[in-house]
């Protein structure tokens, strides 16, 4: 109910009376009353002047599921949202929910985690309310070695959604983070279930830095407000990269990947540059020359190898 009311105030333009909310959703004024109390409580700003009616002044920072969902119009990724104040981490709760069979494009988001994790067991600072910080489940027909291939599209995907909410163009280093002037902005991290070769279902999770302020930032990061020196409006956002994730996906079963692969690569920071890359083989440096089909990384070192990486570390030299 609270979000029709909320859909209601948010469609009219100036004051919308009570009368008229309580003939609509077919409630006494005195409950459309008690409702527009808890609305505020939960830091909606809502005017009431009498003979007028309500009007909304201000919407809360916080994401709502059903806030996110209006307008989402997706298929898969989204059509249930589950939104936590605080998580340990959301690749767990969303782990857990994939256990238990949920459906494929479930997304949990958490406003903080107090064990938010990155990629080579990095922490993945999540100050409250200042980013977004969540993971999702695909349960993909595809076999373990065109895993990387999900990456590298939701890479693609959140790359272009920053790039559609913002004047900045942020480039991808190998094989996720999302920079931005050398600043890391997002990364991404997959983890998944197996059982023989066959993936069962995969988490993707993403931590992108929005609202955030420098001295909240890890060193080496940048957040998008920043970059551009003014807040953005995380629910806005959410939706454009749960949108922009879906068709990237669906290009993915569609076995579009090569156009992926292209638009990756023109958004890279690491191709044509020398890298050091270290993994539990070692380190190796060359030059980072192109991908393979699969999403690998090919480095041609100093006598001309050329080395295939899947994973593992990249450091730009020069
Ligand atoms: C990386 O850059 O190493 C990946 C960072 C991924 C961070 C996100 S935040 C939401 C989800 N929950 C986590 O604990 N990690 C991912």
């Amino acid at each position: 109910m609270q979000e029709k009311i909320i859909q209601f105030l948010k469609e009219s333009d100036g004051y919308i009376s009570g009368e008229e909310i309580s003939q609509r959703l077919n409630m006494s004024r005195a409950a459309i009353w008690k409702y527009m109390q808890e609305l505020r409580s939960q830091g909606y700003e809502i005017a009431a002047v009498p003979h007028l009616g309500y009007q909304l002044v201000m919407c809360p920072d916080k994401l709502l599921s059903y806030e996110i969902q209006a307008g989402l119009n997706t298929k898969i990724i989204g059509k249930k949202i589950v939104v936590m104040d605080m998580a340990a981490s959301t690749m767990d709760e969303a782990f857990r929910l994939g256990m238990e069979g949920c459906p494929e494009g479930l997304v949990v988001c958490a406003e903080a985690q107090s064990k938010g994790r990155g990629r080579l067991g990095r922490v993945w600072t999540s100050p409250k309310s200042k980013g977004l910080y969540f993971s999702f489940v695909l349960r993909p027909d595809l076999p373990l070695n065109r895993l990387a291939q999900l990456t590298l599209m939701s890479a693609v995907a959140l790359a272009e959604a920053i790039e559609s909410v913002s004047d900045l163009r942020p480039l991808i280093k190998w094989p996720n983070d999302i920079l931005l002037e050398g600043q890391k902005l997002a990364g991404i991290l997959t983890e998944l279930r197996a059982e023989s070769d066959q993936v069962k279902f995969v988490v993707v999770g993403i931590g992108l830095n929005v609202n955030t302020a420098s001295n909240q930032l890890p060193p080496g990061a940048s957040s998008l407000k920043v970059a551009e020196g003014r807040s953005f409006n995380r629910t806005e956002i959410f939706q454009t990269i749960l949108r922009s994730l879906e068709k990237g996906y669906l290009k993915l079963l569609h076995h579009e990947f090569a156009e992926i692969m292209d638009e990756w690569k023109k958004r890279s920071a690491t191709l044509n540059k020398w890298v050091r890359i270290t993994d539990s083989a070692g380190i190796i440096e060359g030059e980072a020359i192109d991908l393979d089909e699969d999403g690998a990384l090919l480095i041609r070192k100093n006598n001309g190898l050329i080395i295939k990486k899947s994973a593992g570390d990249v450091f730009l030299l020069r």
